[in-house]
């Protein structure tokens, strides 16, 4: 077999070289800053001139660029007539079913249990005994009165009580939706169908509770490390 003569292999080689330098420049361009736009050849209308958020624009007699809808109407989607599912009211008082947007399935309790470890345990702790880590943090600084400057702290309530065991579920979905006296409401932070996902949780744990503290009635201390006195 022939061998390539030795020009064109000299040529070849040039060639190798000289075809690295593009992509070497545009690595080297990605992995540093620069101070310009970088060259943007499809435009997309990406660089325009434009109101950002919290700007002010003289046009509007207000001077700000935000606009408030305009009042009396409702975007898109955004009709919320359906009172059980979105503030847990049925027939003008606090619902006693769970609504059909939210049925209690594994699924959704698997759900309210993950929501409920994330929003709710650090005050109320795993079980719902008002036990958790900030209020216990709270307890040792109120305990100090070095440290807690004369400041006041309403320990979170247990969910076991009574009192919350009667209420109805659209009475517990309203207070994560709204909070209640001191404990600030969720509504932004957990979507609708979530917060039904917290309160059937919940059940599920004052359920559990109740008959634990029938099974074993020297069990009835809260207790934050017990998932229960289960066998
Ligand atoms: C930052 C601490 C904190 C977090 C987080 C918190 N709570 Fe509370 N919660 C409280 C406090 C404090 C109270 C008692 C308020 C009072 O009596 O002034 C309370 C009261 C309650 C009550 C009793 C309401 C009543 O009618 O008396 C329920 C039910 C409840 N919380 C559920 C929840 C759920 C569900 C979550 C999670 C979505 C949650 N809380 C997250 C602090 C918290």
């Amino acid at each position: 077999m022939n061998t390539l003569p030795r020009p064109f292999l000299f040529v070849l080689i040039g060639i190798a070289i000289v075809a690295m330098i593009p992509p070497v420049i545009i690595m080297r361009m990605r992995s540093t800053n620069q101070t310009q736009p970088r060259i943007h050849w499809i435009q997309d209308m990406d660089n325009q001139p434009k109101f950002r958020a919290q700007h002010a624009n003289s046009l509007f007699a207000d001077g700000r660029a935000m606009r408030q809808p305009v009042s009396g109407t409702v975007a898109r989607g955004e009709l919320r007539a359906d009172t059980h599912f979105f503030q847990g009211i049925a027939n003008d008082a606090w619902a006693t079913m769970f609504p059909d947007q939210a049925r209690e399935t594994p699924d959704l309790l698997a759900r309210g249990q993950e929501q409920f470890t994330i929003y709710c345990t650090p005050c109320h702790g795993p079980i719902g005994y008002g036990d958790g880590p900030v209020n216990q943090r709270a307890l040792a600084v109120m305990g100090d009165p070095a440290r807690s400057k004369g400041t006041t702290w309403v320990e979170p309530k247990s969910i076991h009580d009574a009192d919350i065991i009667a209420q109805p579920v659209g009475q517990l979905f309203n207070t994560i939706t709204n909070g209640v006296r001191t404990m600030g409401s969720y509504k932004s932070r957990i979507s609708v169908r979530d917060r039904w996902a917290i309160v059937a949780y919940m059940r599920e744990l004052q359920q559990r509770e109740t008959a634990n503290r029938a099974n074993a009635p020297s069990v009835g201390q809260p207790n934050n490390q017990s998932e229960g006195n289960q066998p």
